[in-house]
């Protein structure tokens, strides 16, 4: 990268490069007070818009970091951001001239992904996320992505400065596809762990959990329980996010669990969209972290918190 574009990258920091349901921005100020001011290794297993990761990564808070998410397309487009982001700012300058047409928008939709190149996956990948309806990523059963045009007035498509900010912080991050579990068995001593999956359903139409063709249900939620036990057992800091209801508490019955309060946006029903709970398990009862705020500069500093700590049920 030329010298040039390496200072301006540097100026920005690394912040998410996709719109992504469930997206933690918000809930950062609880989260990260709650992890380790240093971490040698950090996991996150179902990274989505990955904004913990780049919050953790401004702070130089891990030394070294391997993410993961089952959507291959998700995964792809981290490593072309890591591996080829020139190449990735080139090909998507020209998508971004249309991000108000909806004719290119469904012109775009219909292109088959599997016959280009992955830098020019991506640019599409881009183009679609900042342009279609709430961000949201669905596909069909034949795989095909099927969200559509969301009439935005002027979105940013394409954000050179926060793309190769992103960038540099992917250098040397282990980024790999598939199940949770695989890498969560990863975490051992001294490690963190930072799990945000597809979360219970509170009804039946309250929550998006659908962010590719497998249902993450119930059995999916009491595999990840084990999981984040295991890791516990294993010596690593594990921090898990959910909503706050009956079955995420009995799941994680007899561990330090807190409830933070959250706007979710997507919603199937828009009158519903609003102040929700949710819970933050963060490990075991007698070893719950001291609260503390993590100021601008990356340091611990003393506060009262305004979370609400509670045991979870039973
Ligand atoms: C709640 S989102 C993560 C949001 C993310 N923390 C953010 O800030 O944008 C859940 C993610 O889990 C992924 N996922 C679903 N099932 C999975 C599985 N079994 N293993 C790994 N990732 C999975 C989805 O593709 C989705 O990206």
């Amino acid at each position: 990268m030329p010298r040039a574009q390496q200072i301006r990258s540097r100026s920005i920091s690394a912040s998410p490069f996709l719109k992504w349901a469930g997206g933690k921005n918000q809930l950062l100020k609880d989260i990260l007070p709650r992890l380790p001011e240093k971490i040698s290794v950090y996991y996150e297993p179902f990274i989505g818009g990955g904004a913990l990761f780049f919050a953790l990564a401004s702070q130089r808070r891990f030394k070294k970091a391997v993410i993961g998410d089952r959507n291959p397309v998700l995964v792809d487009a981290y490593q072309t951001v890591r591996d080829d982001v020139e190449a990735l700012i080139e090909q998507l300058g020209p998508h971004a001239a249309h991000a108000t047409d909806a004719e290119y928008f469904y012109w775009m939709r219909a292109l088959d992904p599997s016959s280009m190149s992955r830098v020019e996956r991506t640019a599409r990948l881009l183009f679609l996320n900042k342009t279609c309806f709430n961000g949201l990523f669905r596909v069909n059963r034949r795989g095909q992505f099927n969200v559509p045009f969301g009439r935005y007035k002027n979105p940013t498509v394409l954000n050179p400065d926060l793309l190769r900010a992103c960038s540099e912080v992917l250098q040397g991050v282990d980024i790999v596809e598939g199940d949770f579990e695989a890498l969560a068995e990863r975490a051992g001593p001294n490690d963190t762990i930072y799990f945000d999956p597809p979360y219970v359903p509170l009804s039946a139409t309250s929550s998006f959990t659908a962010y590719d063709r497998h249902p993450f249900g119930r059995s999916e939620h009491a595999r990840l329980a084990r999981a984040y036990r295991a890791c516990l057992a294993r010596g690593a800091t594990a921090l898990l996010s959910n909503s706050d209801c009956e079955e995420t508490r009995k799941l994680y019955r007899g561990l330090w669990v807190e409830t933070v309060a959250a706007t979710r946006a997507i919603n199937v029903v828009a009158s519903k969209r609003g102040q929700v709970n949710e819970v933050l398990v963060v490990g075991r009862r007698q070893s719950a972290p001291a609260l503390r705020q993590v100021g601008a500069s990356g340091h611990a500093v003393t506060s009262s918190s305004s979370l609400r700590r509670s045991r979870a049920a039973g």
